[in-house]
């Protein structure tokens, strides 16, 4: 954390390694890791030192630069396979974040491209795992903002309830979901966040509430199971969510639980939101029935600290991800501005303008 600006960063290329927060270790413990190879960027990505969509992306950019700067071959052909070898093993880690297949396409793209000496080719893909990094917190500031005018117009101040963790530690900083939350503080427009804990991993009693308590924004901490009460009780104004992969028709993975919360939001009719970079979009799948979910250890269940809380015999299921169906969805808050999922083509359309 910047300790004058209560920014936290969880990828910060440093003194020629990646120092990561190490997400496993909050709240109680501020601890920082140092990467300085590929190899061990994977292992990071695996057991969740760092996660989040976009921040997954962000560490797999310099995973593959560290990848690069590991290759003893002169040759441009030998250089190039060797890097095909670390992309792979970088893709293996978790199966559901788009944004890390993203972000190794893009570096390897850049390696093909880039005319030169090998040399010149790892300095290049050092620049460009920067620009991803930097990219990705303009892109999640600008979200915060387009959040602003889709959130509803209320008489008194918002609350708004969120599920996982999609802040300033699951992207390059200031978040997705949480990224709404923190425009929308600053603005004088909310005056508290829900957050489900978030049963198996507890991102949102670890992790949203963490950055919630930095940052001085009043958080409420409800288990998963909760949510249906509160709005019932009209606690809640508005849900905001983060995704991992988006569908191009709008269907929406995020971590498992959401698809429940959108349905009790429907059925509350509270409006319910999706806020993710381009990069979250999959525009190569037209539903979400063919986005690959990631199935964890049965531990994360039966298991909490030391203790085990089931009986022998018991067996387990453990996704760590649901897909939302798209037409419970409001709008997807993107950079390039809110979008009713069935409009998601434009976001692309106006992405291409803006790249031409
Ligand atoms: O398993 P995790 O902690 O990587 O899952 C994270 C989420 O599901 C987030 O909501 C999602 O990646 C969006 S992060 C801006």
């Amino acid at each position: 954390m910047n300790s004058l600006t209560n920014q936290v960063y969880p990828v910060i290329w440093h003194n020629d390694s990646v120092s990561l927060i190490d997400q496993n270790r909050l709240p109680n413990e501020y601890a920082f890791v140092e990467i300085h190879r590929s190899e061990d960027m994977a292992r990071a990505i695996k057991t969740m030192i760092v996660r989040g969509a976009p921040a997954i992306g962000v560490a797999a950019a310099y995973g593959m630069y560290l990848g690069a700067r590991e290759i003893e071959a002169h040759n441009r052909n030998e250089f190039l396979n060797s890097l095909e070898k670390v992309a792979q093993m970088l893709r293996s880690t978790r199966p559901t974040a788009v944004n890390l297949f993203w972000a190794i396409s893009r570096m390897l793209k850049t390696a093909y491209e880039t005319l030169g000496t090998v040399e010149e080719i790892k300095e290049i893909l050092l620049q460009t795992a920067k620009i991803i990094n930097a990219e990705d917190l303009q892109t999640c500031e600008a979200i915060g903002d387009h959040g602003l005018a889709v959130l509803p117009n209320t008489p008194e101040k918002l609350t708004i309830l969120t599920h996982c963790n999609a802040g300033a530690l699951a992207t390059a900083g200031y978040g997705t979901a949480l990224g709404v939350v923190r425009s929308a503080f600053r603005e004088g427009r909310l005056v508290r966040v829900f957050a489900d804990e978030t049963r198996p991993r507890l991102q949102g009693a670890k992790l949203t509430a963490w950055e919630c308590v930095q940052e001085g924004i009043p958080v409420t901490v409800i288990t998963d199971s909760m949510a249906a009460h509160c709005m019932k009780q009209g606690l809640i104004h508005a849900v905001v969510v983060g995704a991992d992969r988006i569908a191009a028709n709008g269907d929406t993975a995020n971590k498992i639980g959401t698809y429940s919360l959108a349905l009790v939001s429907q059925a509350h009719n509270i409006p319910f939101f999706v806020a993710a970079p381009l990069s979250t979009i999959d525009f190569s799948l037209p539903d979400g029935s063919q986005i690959p979910i990631e199935e964890r250890q049965p531990e994360e269940i039966y298991q909490i600290g030391d203790t085990i809380i089931t009986p022998k015999g018991a067996e387990f299921y453990n996704p760590a991800f649901d897909v939302t169906p798209a037409h419970l969805i409001k709008a997807i808050i993107t950079e390039n501005g809110a979008f009713a999922p069935s409009e998601l083509a434009k976001s692309q359309k106006k992405q291409a303008a803006k790249i031409a």
